[in-house]
């Protein structure tokens, strides 16, 4: 029992040094300047929705989704993620979500649509989405190197046929 008690810490204590959350501020200070910018309500930090962005982070640890961003936690949830080459430190998640909330610019509220082609302003849609209350977010230094960061919302935003706010 004393053994399965010990290799189960080893195991949680290498989940967690392989992830590293940052505080949530890190996460909520941009995101929630956002949402403030065009009415909505904070965000409120989850703890639950961390580890399930730790969990999606650690599966994705080599390679990091380099090339494809299709990969997420679950259709239940919202996800926002991104790659960061380059930081592996708390400058690669202001990185993802100055990203993310930059995605404003493409962004047109009329026809609740993204402009300049593609599909370039989900992130943003879904950082300010209203009817979602709920973050947690979390980065991990990829193996091959730079960071890939993480925040998974709920309930779930980008629902279609809706606006965000
Ligand atoms: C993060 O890493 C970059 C690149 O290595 C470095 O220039 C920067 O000073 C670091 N930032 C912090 C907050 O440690």
């Amino acid at each position: 029992m004393k053994m399965v008690i010990i290799s189960l810490l080893s195991v949680l204590s290498v989940l967690s040094i392989m992830c590293d959350d940052g505080f949530p501020s890190d996460y909520l200070y941009g995101q929630n300047a956002a949402r403030a910018d065009v009415g909505v309500k904070p965000l409120k930090w989850s703890k639950q929705l961390t580890r399930m962005a730790e969990k999606f982070l650690n599966k994705h640890i080599i390679h990091c989704l380099q090339g494809q961003l299709v990969a997420r936690y679950s259709i239940y949830h919202g996800q926002n993620t991104a790659r960061i080459p380059g930081f592996e430190n708390l400058t690669a998640i202001h990185q993802a979500v100055e990203m993310w909330v930059e995605q404003k610019r493409y962004y047109d509220y009329e026809s609740n649509s993204c402009i300049g082609g593609g599909n370039l302003c989900h992130s943003y849609t879904q950082v300010v989405w209203k009817d979602s209350k709920e973050i947690g977010c979390s980065r991990v230094t990829c193996r091959i190197g730079g960071s890939l960061v993480a925040c998974i919302y709920r309930p779930l935003g980008n629902v279609a046929g809706q606006r965000p706010y």
